[in-house]
């Protein structure tokens, strides 16, 4: 992989991705960036201090440390430790100003269930993309709850939780799969009067729901229901916190496509609400080994071993229903992988990539057909012909980190060099160690 050095801005966030022979070495990522929000936040609401190791190094979480220390909690971060002294359920402050989750949909729907069962209003609002974001379905359940919440016209933020104390509790049923809705009625039902309840339409990650066990609180959950009573105390804890899969998945991911390659990924987060990734490419016929599985913190992890085989290229992977969720953050990716390997895919029910940092549909066809592949937009996914090895092209990260970081694997595989306009900086949203870990491990 090289990197251009051109002056003007456009061209340095614009970076050239050469094609490698293969990809080998050991990683360890920094934490996952859905658990390292929660730790953030709960540890907040929690009595104590508390100590969180191997936190994100990701924007989106520094955004949440941001929200966090304006709303009056004491926090200190050294590298990659957080320790955060704790508000207690109801005891945030007031901000002066609004808080700012920059691209984070995460910050800003689950602090906007925290800011609910307050006693103050707040504002949230955030960068260009996540201004243009869906919040109604956050603010709806909310204002069941009595909070008082308005968006702009449009349904979209800045959002402002005007809260209430104490909270209705209510039995919610989620009109859309979405993990961050979920933690944030939770977040939210921790200061109602009676027991919240929540029913998904699907199953998504269940963070929130490992997590706060482990700060004292209690939860009750069966299949797609979860429930959790107002006026508990939370207590500090320390947590360790996995490597992020989905960081990971875009290295093995090129381990995969690369003859003679050879990864190890050290201490990962393997929470079967984010696996189905691993499952589908070992399906697939990829070897990928895991050993050292242990539970950290309420949450599975272990070590990778990815060695490239040759794979059929002759498959079609076929994603729909209720596997959507658990691959909600790696469909891009699956689709330039499955371009570089020569197979089909078949996207349906995934329309939420409509709005995610980006219209992940779009971004993903426009980018796969400037590289040659054979794909058909749908409005609920996508349909990718298997086909000849990609070319190498001119890319767009369309603003969005998942996009950048899918489209670099691509190229890596790619019959020539590639330009990812926009694909330096944006990386940092999640991971911004991107660009020097694969240096790192292509040669
Ligand atoms: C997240 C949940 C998912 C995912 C996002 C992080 C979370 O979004 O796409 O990157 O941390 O809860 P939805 O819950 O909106 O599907």
């Amino acid at each position: 992989m090289s990197q251009d050095s051109n002056s003007n801005h456009e061209t340095q966030d614009t970076v050239k991705v050469s094609p490698v022979n293969r990809v080998r070495g050991e990683l360890r990522f920094p934490g996952d960036k859905s658990i390292s929000h929660r730790a953030a936040m709960i540890s907040s609401l929690a009595e104590g201090v508390s100590t969180l190791k191997n936190f994100s190094s990701a924007q989106d979480c520094a955004a949440t440390l941001a929200c966090l220390a304006a709303l009056g909690v004491k926090l200190e971060r050294n590298a990659d430790t957080v320790v955060i002294e704790g508000a207690g359920v109801t005891g945030l402050v007031q901000p002066q100003g609004m808080l700012d989750a920059q691209n984070s949909g995460t910050t800003m729907r689950l602090l906007a269930g925290i800011l609910a069962g307050q006693s103050f209003a707040g504002t949230i609002t955030g960068d260009s993309s996540l201004r243009a974001r869906p919040m109604l379905r956050v603010a709806e359940p909310l204002r069941l709850m009595g909070a008082a919440v308005e968006t702009q016209a449009n349904g979209c933020a800045p959002i402002r939780i005007q809260g209430r104390r104490p909270l209705q509790a209510i039995h919610y049923r989620l009109p859309i799969a979405s993990a961050q809705i979920k933690s944030a009625l939770l977040l939210a039902g921790l200061a109602a009067n009676g027991i919240t309840t929540v029913v998904e339409p699907a199953t998504t990650r269940d963070h929130t729901e490992r997590m706060l066990p482990a700060f004292g609180g209690s939860i009750a959950k069966q299949g797609n229901v979860c429930s959790v009573a107002g006026g508990q105390n939370l207590h500090s804890c320390d947590l360790s916190i996995p490597g992020d899969i989905s960081s990971a998945a875009f290295f093995v991911a090129a381990a995969v496509a690369l003859p003679g390659s050879n990864l190890t990924v050290r201490e990962v987060g393997l929470n079967p609400t984010r696996n189905a990734f691993l499952t589908v490419l070992r399906n697939l016929g990829a070897d990928i080994t895991i050993t050292n599985e242990q539970l950290v913190g309420g949450e599975p992890t272990g070590t990778l071993q990815v060695r490239h085989v040759e794979l059929d290229k002759r498959a079609t992977l076929e994603i729909s229903g209720a596997l959507v969720s658990n691959l909600i953050d790696e469909l891009p990716l699956l689709a330039f992988l499955a371009a570089s390997l020569g197979c089909g895919m078949n996207l349906r029910d995934a329309k939420e990539l409509r709005v995610k940092e980006s219209d992940r549909i779009a971004a993903t066809v426009a980018n796969l057909a400037r590289m040659g592949a054979r794909i058909e937009e749908r409005s609920d996914g996508w349909q990718l012909q298997g086909g000849d090895k990609l070319r190498g092209a001119r890319l767009d990260a369309f603003g969005d980190h998942r996009i950048a970081m899918a489209g670099a694997v691509a190229a890596l595989c790619a019959d020539g060099p590639s330009e990812i306009a926009g694909a330096r900086n944006a990386v940092a949203v999640s991971l911004p160690e991107f660009w020097e870990l694969l240096a790192a491990v292509t040669d």
